[in-house]
C-alpha cells in the first residue's frame, strides 16, 4: 500500500523532527550567533523545528525561512508563534527557483536539506545566488552510510542500512527537484 507522505507533516515525522531537533539543539547551536539586524536565510525549514532555536538564539537577527511544503510552513509558522518570536517570516518555495534578490542574505542556513535532493550541488549553487559576497553558509547533513553505533548490534546496522537504501531510492525517483510526496520519509 503506497501511504501519502509529506516530509513532516505527518504526526510521528513531526514529532520525530521535533526530537532530533531538540537532541541535536546544543551539538548544532550552541555556537551560533548572528549579528543584530543580519538578515538569514533558512533553506528547507521544515516544520520548524530549527527555526525556533534559531530565532530564539538570534533575536535581533532577522530570518526568511522557506520550504517546499506548505503545509510544514503553515506548521513551522504555528511553532513560532508559539515560542512568541516575531523575527521570522516563512515563505513558501524552491530552493532551485528562489524568488530574492541576488545577495540578499548575509548567512544561509540549510540542515538535513541536501541529503533529499538528488542534485544538492545545483542546490547549493541555487543558494549561492541569495547569499551576499563573503556571507557564510552553515550546512548539516547526515551521513547514514558511516552512522557508528556504540555498543554494535546487528539491528542497528540493518536498520540503517535500510535508511541508506531508501534514500537511494528517494533520489532515484526524484530526478528533477526534491518531491514532499514521498512514500516513505528519513531524515
Ligand atoms: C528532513 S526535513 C528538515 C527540516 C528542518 N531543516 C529540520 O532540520 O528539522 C527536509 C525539508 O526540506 C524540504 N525541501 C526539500 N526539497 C526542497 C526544495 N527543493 N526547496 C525547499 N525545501 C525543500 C522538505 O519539504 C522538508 O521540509
Amino acid at each position: 500500500m503506497k501511504i501519502s507522505y509529506i516530509h513532516g507533516c505527518d504526526p510521528r515525522e513531526n514529532m520525530r523532527l521535533q526530537d532530533q531537533a531538540s537532541t541535536l539543539v546544543e551539538l548544532l547551536h550552541s555556537d551560533t550567533s548572528y549579528p543584530a539586524g543580519s538578515a538569514i536565510l533558512e533553506a528547507g525549514c521544515g516544520i520548524g523545528a530549527q527555526t525556533v532555536t534559531l530565532a530564539r538564539n538570534c533575536p535581533n537577527a532577522f530570518f526568511t525561512s522557506v520550504d517546499i511544503s506548505e503545509d510544514s510552513i503553515n506548521e513551522a509558522r504555528r511553532k513560532v508563534s508559539a515560542a512568541g518570536l516575531t523575527n521570522v517570516q516563512f515563505q513558501q518555495g524552491d530552493i532551485f527557483n528562489l524568488h530574492f534578490r541576488p545577495e540578499t542574505f548575509v548567512h544561509i542556513f540549510v540542515c538535513f536539506v541536501l541529503e533529499h535532493l538528488s542534485r544538492p550541488l545545483d542546490a547549493l549553487g541555487s543558494l549561492k545566488v541569495v547569499l551576499k559576497s563573503g556571507g557564510t553558509i552553515t550546512v548539516i547533513e547526515g551521513d547514514h552510510g558511516s552512522a557508528f553505533f556504540h555498543p554494535d548490534s546487528p539491528s542497528a546496522r540493518k536498520a540503517i542500512q535500510c535508511q541508506v537504501e531508501l534514500q537511494q531510492d528517494i533520489h532515484k525517483n526524484n530526478k528533477e527537484t526534491f518531491n514532499p510526496q514521498l512514500s516513505l520519509g528519513l531524515t
